[in-house]
């Protein structure tokens, strides 16, 4: 048990390759006794096998449909934070799959918890980062994918961290399916000019830039914290063509 976060540890310190670094948090503050019981109940169930390193140490290429266990569409969250995305989609497209990847185990388990409110059974998880994921997909097996609010990394020093460099972005590339959006939501502007750059330079064209949301768009906690604090939201969509 980690005596910070009150986590058990082989929930807290998700199995990570020593070549990868995430510089993100892992863990927040204690969680909720409620929230260990999503983790420890459902956590597992919803978690798809292959993923890890352990398991798949040859990152042979899993099949969506183990995953889901059906054959339907499936769109990709990207640091999923809460949930609130991920949820809202999952039960307002009851016939596309949604998997989400995100390390902070304390979002994880808001999100579970937000699972078990919606009912929604059209998901999965992934407790970890977005790139374990993509090494392990399909080529073109992705129907849609989200990055909502992404860390912003604001030193100049610090901007290669960012989701929206090569390194991320041709990964995301490769498992989109043609035709794919891709859309990023941030109130950082020089995030969006970098994903305005970088975006395209992964092979992806430019559909819509806007202070205006999605239609289908549920506003997240970090939009709302964006807002408080006086920030506009700024929205891009992107599509593999
Ligand atoms: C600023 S928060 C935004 C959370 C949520 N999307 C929202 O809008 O409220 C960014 C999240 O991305 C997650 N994240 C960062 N790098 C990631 C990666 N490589 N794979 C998956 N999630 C990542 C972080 O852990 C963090 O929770």
């Amino acid at each position: 048990m980690s005596e910070e976060t009150n986590i058990p540890e082989e929930t807290a310190a998700a199995p990570q390759p020593e070549w990868r670094n995430f510089y993100g948090r892992r863990a927040g503050k204690t969680l909720r006794p409620s929230q260990k019981v999503y983790l420890g109940e459902d956590l597992d169930t919803l978690t798809p096998q292959g993923f890890s390193r352990e398991e798949n140490p040859e990152r042979d290429v899993v099949d969506p449909a183990t995953i889901f266990g059906n054959d339907a569409p499936f769109w990709l969250e990207v640091g999923f934070g809460g949930g609130e995305h991920m949820v809202h989609m999952a039960a307002t497209y009851p016939g596309i799959n949604i998997l989400g990847c995100e390390p902070f185990i304390n979002g994880v388990a808001m999100l579970l918890g937000k699972i078990r409110a919606a009912g929604v059974e059209n998901v999965a998880v992934w407790p970890g980062d977005a790139r374990d994921v993509m090494d392990v997909l399909p080529e073109g097996s992705v129907a849609k994918a989200f990055l909502n609010y992404p860390d912003p990394w604001p030193k100049r020093r610090h901007h290669r961290r960012r989701f929206v460099t090569q390194d991320h972005l041709v990964p995301l590339y490769r498992c989109l399916a043609p035709g794919a959006e891709f859309r990023v939501a941030t109130d950082i502007p020089d995030y969006m000019r970098q994903a305005l750059r970088e975006v395209p330079k992964a092979g992806f064209e430019l559909i819509a830039h806007s202070g205006t949301a999605w239609e289908d768009w549920i506003s997240t906690r970090y939009e709302q914290k964006a807002l408080r604090e006086g920030r506009v939201p700024d929205y891009a969509t992107f599509r593999k063509p």
